[in-house]
C-alpha cells in the first residue's frame, strides 16, 4: 500500500515542507526561503529565522498539501527536523508537527537533518542501495558517512572547524560577493584560473579523514589583505577558483579514501556544497579512476528542503521509530 508522508523542516533559513509517496516520488516540495531577509546582515540571524517560520510553516504545509492534490486525511505520518539547526528555528517546526500529530492521531517521526540530505539520493536516484559513501557538506556540517543500511549510518570523518560551506559563505563575504557565497563562488570561479594561487590542503595525520577548512580560509584572507597593503588588484576570479579548488580537492581526496577504505562502489554527495559543479566533476572524475561512480541529487533537493526529511521519515515510518508529543528539538543532535 502507498505510503505518503508529510515533511517539516525549519532549522535553518528554509521555511520548507513536502508530501512524498512511498519515499522517494515527490508530488509536492515547497520551500520559502529567507534569504532575502538575512542577506543584509551577510548570515542568518537566528532571532529573525524564528520568526519568519512562525509566519511561514501554517501557509507552507497548506501549500504542500494543495501541490500535491491531497488532504490531512490522506497523509500517513508527519515527519519533522528536530536537529540539528538553530533551536528557536527548529522548534518551529517541532511544534507545529506534534500539534498535526496530536490533531490528526498520526504517527510523529522524528528526522535527524543530515540523514535528510543523505536521503535525498534515494529521491533523485531510485535505484541506489546502500552500503555506500556519502559526503555531507552543507553551511553547517562537513562529514563523511558510510551508509551501511537505509537507517544504519557510522561517520567516518568531520570538520575539525568550519564546514565546507560555511568557509564559502565567508570568503564570499571577504570578496564582496553577497550571501549565500557557495553558489557565487561557484559562477565566479568558472572565469578564473583554479591553479592561480596555491592555498593550502589541510590533512590532519595520516589516519585521520577529517577535515579542517579554516586555514585555507586564513590564507585568502592573509593572501587579500597583502594585496590590500601592497595597493595590488587581485583578480577575484582566480581567488574564488582557487580558493575552490583547494576546497574541493580536500573534500575529494578524503572521501575517495573512505570509499576504498569502506570498499564501495558508489559515492553519494548531499548538503548544499554538493550542488557545486566543480565538486561535481573533480569527484566523478577522481572516482572514475576507481571504478567508483559519483550521485548526487538535483541542485534544489541539495539545499534544505522538506522532499528530504519525508523520505528520510518513510524509512522511519517503516521501522516504526516514532515520537511521543514531548519531542524536542535538539540544536546539536548527533548523527
Ligand atoms: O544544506 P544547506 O541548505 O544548509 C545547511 O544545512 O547548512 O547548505 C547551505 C550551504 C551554504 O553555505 C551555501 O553557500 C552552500 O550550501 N552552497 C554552495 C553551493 N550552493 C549552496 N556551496 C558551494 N557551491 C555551491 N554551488
Ligand atoms: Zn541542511
Amino acid at each position: 500500500m502507498d505510503k505518503l508522508i508529510l515533511g517539516i523542516e525549519s532549522s535553518c533559513d528554509e521555511t520548507a515542507a513536502a508530501v512524498v509517496k512511498n519515499g522517494n516520488e515527490v508530488l509536492s516540495n515547497v520551500i520559502n526561503s529567507q534569504i532575502d531577509l538575512h542577506k543584509i546582515y551577510g548570515g542568518v540571524v537566528p532571532e529573525i529565522a524564528s520568526r519568519k517560520h512562525i509566519e511561514n510553516i501554517s501557509p507552507v504545509v497548506d501549500e504542500a498539501l494543495e501541490k500535491a492534490g491531497v488532504t490531512f486525511d490522506d497523509i500517513d505520518a508527519i515527519a519533522v527536523t528536530y536537529g540539528p539547526g538553530l533551536v528557536g528555528a527548529l522548534l518551529v517546526g517541532v511544534s507545529y508537527a506534534k500539534a498535526l500529530s496530536y490533531a490528526l492521531n498520526k504517527p510523529l517521526v522524528p528526522v535527524h537533518h543530515i540523514r535528510g540530505h543523505i536521503t535525498a539520493n534515494y529521491i533523485a536516484h531510485p535505484d541506489i542501495k546502500p552500503p555506500y559513501v556519502c559526503l555531507v557538506a552543507s553551511g553547517g556540517h562537513s562529514h563523511i558517512v558510510k551508509v551501511n543500511d537505509y537507517s544504519d549510518f557510522e561517520v567516518i570523518a568531520r570538520t575539525r572547524d568550519d564546514a565546507a560551506g560555511e568557509a564559502f559563505d565567508k570568503i564570499a563575504r571577504v570578496l564582496g560577493l553577497g550571501y549565500p557565497g557557495g553558489p557565487l563562488i561557484d559562477k565566479l570561479a568558472k572565469e578564473g584560473n583554479p591553479h592561480a594561487v596555491e592555498f593550502p590542503r589541510v590533512k590532519m595525520s595520516e589516519d585521520s579523514l577529517d577535515f579542517s577548512f579554516s586555514g585555507v580560509k586564513t590564507a585568502v584572507i592573509n593572501y587579500l589583505h597583502k594585496a590590500e597593503q601592497k595597493g595590488e588588484e587581485v583578480n577575484k576570479a582566480d581567488i574564488a577558483a582557487s580558493f575552490q579548488q583547494a576546497v574541493c580537492e580536500a573534500l575529494c581526496t578524503h572521501t575517495l579514501s573512505a570509499a576504498l577504505d569502506a570498499n564501495v562502489k558508489t559515492v553519494a554527495l548531499a548538503g548544499g556544497v554538493a550542488s557545486n559543479s566543480s565538486l561535481r566533476a573533480l569527484m566523478t572524475e577522481e572516482c572514475a579512476k576507481h571504478g567508483i561512480s559519483v550521485i548526487y541529487p538535483p541542485p534544489i533537493l541539495c539545499t534544505d528542503n522538506g522532499a528530504m526529511i519525508a523520505a528520510a521519515g518513510y524509512f522511519g515510518y517503516l521501522k516504526g521509530d516514532f515520537a511521543e508529543h514531548d519531542l524536542n528539538a535538539i540544536p546539536s543532535l548527533q548523527l
